[in-house]
């Protein structure tokens, strides 16, 4: 079969695509054939192996990329509850770019009818991160105050919707003007162009000097330090990327002169813990779409051979939504 297998970590320019072995299910996956293959952050990080070491999201040399898909199940191998052809979708398991994976059975969820592919998709690894962090991670609650950064991305542009659901203000970091219209059009109640603007002037003002209950951090580096203190006592400071370079320390001292906040660097995986979980917040987004409450924006569907185009788009600051890969 086709995949885009990386031999060595690196740039996009080492991405492309050639012939491999189809996999082939072990006791407890299935194998599916893709249709969509989702693009993620993490896809680049793996790429540049900084999870080479991971325990949990584990690169080891050579593999296919790609931590999301949706497709048809081509082989259930004796899963309980899954038949070939039933229309799937899953993330977290590595090697959707290619059209052939192997899945664990517990990690996959049946596609709505009613629901198409590419939405799926865009439910799965961005929608699910989203989820767990205004419901799990910090429940949000009416009234809350949250900064979300980079809201006009893939998990922006749904963390700001299901926040705005669960009544809390929501005050939006973007990129550019555009961006700000995209994530105002969506909900947020106030956006700070953070490359013109500094964020923390912005939230004090907003809040009445008060700052946020809770920070939603995928930036990173460039703006840990004032998302720390951001914060109103014992709020929250969630780390949960580094697309302008990963957070390498955070002093605790800074912590409690930030008003004895919290700070914390969750992996998605945690919060999938099980195929109950999985299924749980999976059902939970697939519903709000199809009752029309969350809004999901296919930016642009690459050709699986035109990864390398993608990943470039992404590390360009330049995705208003879901990019996929049409295998
Ligand atoms: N821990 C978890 O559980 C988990 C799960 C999923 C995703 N994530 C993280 O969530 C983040 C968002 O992922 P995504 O797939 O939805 O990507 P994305 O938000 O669509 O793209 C990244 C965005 O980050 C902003 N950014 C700021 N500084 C940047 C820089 N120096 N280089 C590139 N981008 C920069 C840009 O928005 P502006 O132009 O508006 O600044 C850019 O559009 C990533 O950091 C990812 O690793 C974490």
């Amino acid at each position: 079969m086709q995949a885009v297998q990386i031999k060595a970590y690196g740039g996009g320019d080492g991405l492309a695509l050639s012939a491999v072995g189809q996999p082939r299910p072990q006791p407890g996956e299935a194998l599916v054939e893709l249709e969509f293959s989702g693009v993620n952050y993490i896809d680049i990080y793996m790429r540049e192996g900084h999870y080479r070491a991971s325990k949990t999201y584990g690169s080891p040399l050579p593999f296919t990329l790609g931590m999301e898909g949706a497709g048809r199940v081509a082989d259930a191998n004796g899963a309980p509850g899954l038949a070939a052809g039933d229309r799937v979708a899953y993330c977290l398991a590595r090697g959707s770019y290619a059209e052939y994976a192997v899945v664990p059975a517990w990690k996959l969820v049946k596609i709505p009818d009613a629901l198409d592919a590419p939405v799926a998709t865009a439910l799965m690894l961005q929608g699910c991160t989203a989820h767990y962090l205004s419901h799990s991670l910090f429940p949000l609650q009416p009234g809350h105050w949250c900064l979300i950064h980079a809201a006009a991305g893939g998990v922006g542009q749904l963390l700001v919707q299901l926040a705005k659901l669960r009544g809390a203000n929501a005050i939006a970091t973007v990129g550019s003007a555009e961006k700000a219209q995209r994530v105002t059009e969506l909900g947020a109640d106030y956006t700070v162009l953070y490359r013109e603007t500094g964020f923390l002037a912005a939230v004090q003002d907003i809040t009445g000097g008060e700052g946020v209950h809770v920070v939603y951090d995928s930036v990173g580096a460039d703006t840990i330090a004032d998302s720390i203190r951001c914060l109103r006592r014992r709020g929250t400071c969630v780390n949960y990327g580094g697309s302008s370079g990963l957070v390498e320390a955070v002093n605790p001292l800074a912590l409690a002169e930030a008003g004895s906040v919290f700070f914390t660097r969750p992996h998605l995986a945690h919060y999938m813990h099980d195929a109950e979980e999985i299924g749980t917040r999976a059902k939970a987004l697939f519903n709000a779409v199809e009752r029309n409450a969350l809004r999901i924006c296919i930016d642009r569907v690459f050709p699986l051979p035109d990864a390398a185009q993608a990943h470039a788009v992404m590390e360009n600051r330049a995705t208003r939504g879901k990019l996929l890969l049409a295998i």
